[in-house]
């Protein structure tokens, strides 16, 4: 049962008043509660690669420092990606869903191949070209945004930005935008009653309307000249163009998931941070140079994607621990991200840190996040243009968190802009 009501302390005491060996961080609710740290605390100092035998996704391994994480991330040969071994999520291999195939999912040679095949979509010549555009939106949106008046800063401003970015990537109409959102937290939602999806079943039926939607864009594309978007990528590159529709689908889920939630949490935790945080607002309005690099520490410090995971494909002796061909084993990112003996201070939020890029938020190895200079490219504009319009956003009360182990996000955070410049 979902509880966001949870304390620090109760928290503390739930994680350090159990017998290690049972120790289960991935249990939404903690996520939810905002209540996993101290779990991720004593499994750092106490064992860094546990064992959990019994959790609701099953026997699983938790890496939690960040260099064991690298170890694992950049080791794709014996901890594979691959769909039809589990995938990249805790949850993945449900025997209820049948897995879908998509390049984040899969080990070389397929993975290199379909990578490259969108990568240009998100190298610097198209962000050069996008960044523009995207100024234009964000100046758009926030001077839209209500004065003197509580509004929900995810609803208003974090979702409408990534959605039109996305819509662009995709060459989607812009009307379209919050259907492409809607779907891309239809993905990620865990059926629950009152939740987003309350059954599988009306998941899946959700899943067809998102796919036909999306075949529809490939056969406009398939059929006309080769242009700059992900979908024409796809439909006309040599390494994608005969992929079975399915296979399409999963590359489409991962690109609106990746491009989307991800970047959207990080703007809402970066007013959240910032929010809970008074000097180093102050750091960042007196200095706006200091955005790229507090751009940076909100990426680390809100870990918009909790985990990833992957499937031994043979034993292996890792840190005095036998991992066995088969086994679960889950990088917790969220934690690495506040491991002490690579970030100092890592519980603070200091937007002006010596390395800010020292994080292990977009991953590492071949599956290193393809996105990521989209991402602070969306996320600078944005605070580029706050600044110059708003002398302080004043978030009003807590947010309503994610409940998942795999995305770190935000679902409301109420604010108010008392005035403008
Ligand atoms: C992969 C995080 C934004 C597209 C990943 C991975 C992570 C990640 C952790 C997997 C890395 C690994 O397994 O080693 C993030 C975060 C973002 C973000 C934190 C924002 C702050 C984006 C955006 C896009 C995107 C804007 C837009 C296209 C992808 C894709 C992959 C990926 C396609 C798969 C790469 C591969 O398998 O080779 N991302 N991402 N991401 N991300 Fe992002």
């Amino acid at each position: 049962m979902a509880d966001g009501n949870m304390t620090l302390q109760q928290a503390r005491d739930e994680a350090y008043g159990q017998p290690l060996d049972q120790l289960d961080p991935a249990q939404p609710r903690l996520f939810q509660a905002d209540a996993h740290w101290p779990f991720f605390e004593r499994l750092r100092k106490e064992d860094p690669v546990h064992f959990t035998a019994d959790s609701e996704f099953g026997p699983y391994w938790s890496v939690t420092k960040y260099n064991d994480i690298m170890a694992v991330d950049t080791n794709h040969e014996v901890f594979s990606s691959d769909f039809m071994k589990g995938g990249i999520t805790i949850g993945g291999g449900n025997a209820n869903f049948d897995p879908l195939p998509m390049f984040i999912a899969m080990d070389p040679p397929k993975h290199d191949v379909q990578r490259k095949a969108v990568s240009p979509a998100v190298a610097p010549p198209s962000l050069a070209a996008m960044a523009p555009q995207i100024r234009e939106r964000a100046a758009g949106i926030l001077d839209a945004l209500p004065i003197g008046e509580e509004f929900d800063w995810v609803d208003k401003v974090s979702k409408e930005l990534t959605a039109m970015t996305l819509a662009t990537l995709f060459d989607a109409p812009q009307a379209d935008r919050r259907k492409i959102t809607y779907w891309s937290d239809v993905v990620t939602a865990i059926p629950t009653p009152g939740g987003l999806v309350e059954t599988f079943e009306q998941k899946m039926e959700i899943f067809g309307e998102y796919q036909a939607y999306f075949n529809g864009l490939w056969n406009q594309k398939v059929n006309a000249e080769p242009h700059h978007d992900l979908i024409s990528m796809l439909a006309h590159h040599p390494a994608t163009r005969n992929m079975e529709p399915r296979e399409y689908f999963g590359n489409i889920v991962l690109l609106t998931v990746g491009g989307n939630d991800t970047t959207r949490n990080t703007i809402s935790g970066s007013v959240y941070a910032l929010n809970k945080n008074p000097d180093q607002y102050k750091k960042l309005r007196e200095n706006p140079a200091l955005i790229p690099s507090m751009v940076s520490e909100t990426i680390r410090w809100q870990t918009p994607l909790a985990h990833m995971r992957r499937t031994a494909v043979r034993d292996i002796e890792f840190q005095g621990k036998t991992i066995r061909e088969g086994d679960k084993v889950v990088m917790w990112y969220v934690s690495g991200n506040r491991d002490d003996e690579v970030i100092d201070n890592p519980n603070a939020y200091i937007i002006d840190r010596e390395r800010p890029r020292t994080h292990i938020s977009f991953g590492f190895g071949i599956h290193r996040c393809v996105g990521n200079r989209l991402a602070e490219l969306q996320l600078t504009i944005i605070w580029e243009e706050m600044l110059k319009r708003f002398p302080e956003i004043v978030v009003t009360g807590e947010p309503k968190r994610s409940f998942s182990t795999f995305v770190k996000g935000y679902e409301t955070l109420p604010v108010i802009i008392p005035t403008r410049n």
